[in-house]
C-alpha cells in the first residue's frame, strides 16, 4: 500500500474567534499530521450565522481545499448569488435542499499530488427543516462519484445523533468517512465501522467554548427563562479548533484510522 492519505477535517467554524483559532492551529496541524486535504465546515463562520464570499476566500485561502456548510448557509444574503454564479464550487451546501436551492452538495477535485476525491453535505431532518431525504441524496451523489475515485469524504450535518449514525452505517463501506457537524460539541464516538468506513457522530465547533454552541450564555440563558425573542452575540472565551483526521488507503479509500482533534 502506499502511504497512507490523510484528511483533515475542521468542526463549524463559529465567527471571528473560530477564524482566528483555525488560522493560528491549522499550520500546526499541517506541520504534525501533513494531510493531504483539508475540509471545513463553515456555516458559522460570519458572526455565527452563515458565510459571506470574502469570508469563504479567507478560509480556502488558509489552505483548506473544500467548505461545507449547513442549515445556516442561506443566513447571509449575499451567499445567494455567489452559490447561483460566481463561486468555484468550493463552498457546499447540503445535497438535499431542493433542487431550485442555488450551489451544489458534491465537489469532485485532485489534490496537489493529483489524488481525485469527492466531497459530498447532507443535512439531516430531525429536529430540523424537512427538506429532501438525505439517505437518497447520498444515493444520488454517489451514483456522480466516478469509480477512480476512492477518498470520498461526507459532512453529516444533522441535530439528532440517531439520524447521523444511521447515515453512517447506510454509508459504510461506499464512502471513507461519515463526519457528523451541527451539534457543536464533540462525541467521543469515532469508530471505523466494518465496511471500512470512518465515523463520528460530531467533530464539534471550532470556536469559543466559553458559550452555548459559540454564543454568549447569559443571553441564551436569560431566552431560557424568558422564552421571548433574543438577540445572541459571538462569545469570545476559550477558542478552541475541534475536527478529526482520518487515514485512508488510497487504493481502495477504506478509512485506517480516525482520530478526534481538539486544540486550543
Ligand atoms: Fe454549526
Ligand atoms: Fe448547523
Amino acid at each position: 500500500m502506499d502511504s497512507p492519505f490523510r484528511v483533515l477535517f475542521i468542526g463549524d467554524i463559529f465567527g471571528q474567534p473560530g477564524r482566528r483559532v483555525v488560522k493560528e492551529k491549522l499550520p500546526d496541524l499541517v506541520k504534525e499530521f501533513n494531510p493531504d486535504l483539508t475540509l471545513a465546515n463553515a456555516e458559522n463562520a460570519a458572526a455565527g450565522f452563515g458565510i459571506t464570499p470574502p469570508l469563504v476566500e479567507e478560509l480556502l485561502g488558509a489552505g483548506i481545499a473544500v467548505l461545507t456548510s449547513g442549515n445556516h448557509i442561506w443566513d447571509k444574503k449575499e451567499i445567494i448569488p455567489y452559490l447561483a454564479g460566481s463561486s468555484n464550487g468550493r463552498l457546499l451546501r447540503p445535497a438535499n435542499f431542493p433542487a431550485q436551492a442555488p450551489g451544489s452538495g458534491l465537489f469532485l477535485g485532485k489534490t496537489s499530488a493529483g489524488v481525485p476525491y469527492a466531497v459530498l453535505n447532507l443535512q439531516g431532518r430531525i429536529f430540523m427543516a424537512s427538506i429532501d431525504c438525505p439517505f437518497r441524496a447520498a444515493d444520488a451523489l454517489l451514483a456522480q462519484v466516478p469509480a477512480e475515485v476512492k477518498i470520498r469524504i461526507v459532512d453529516a450535518h444533522a441535530e439528532a445523533t440517531s439520524e447521523k449514525l444511521a447515515l453512517g452505517w447506510y454509508l459504510d463501506g461506499r464512502v471513507t468517512a461519515v463526519v457528523g457537524t451541527h451539534t457543536h460539541v464533540p462525541t467521543a464516538d469515532e469508530m471505523i465501522l466494518p465496511k471500512g468506513s470512518a465515523y463520528i457522530t460530531d467533530v464539534g465547533m471550532s470556536g469559543p467554548y466559553d458559550s452555548v454552541i459559540g454564543m454568549e450564555k447569559e443571553a441564551v440563558i436569560r431566552k431560557f427563562l424568558d422564552q421571548m425573542p433574543a438577540r445572541f452575540e459571538v462569545a469570545k472565551g476559550d477558542a478552541r479548533l475541534c475536527g478529526a483526521l482520518i487515514e485512508a488507503n488510497p487504493q481502495d479509500g477504506r478509512a485506517l484510522s480516525i482520530q478526534r482533534i481538539m486544540r486550543r
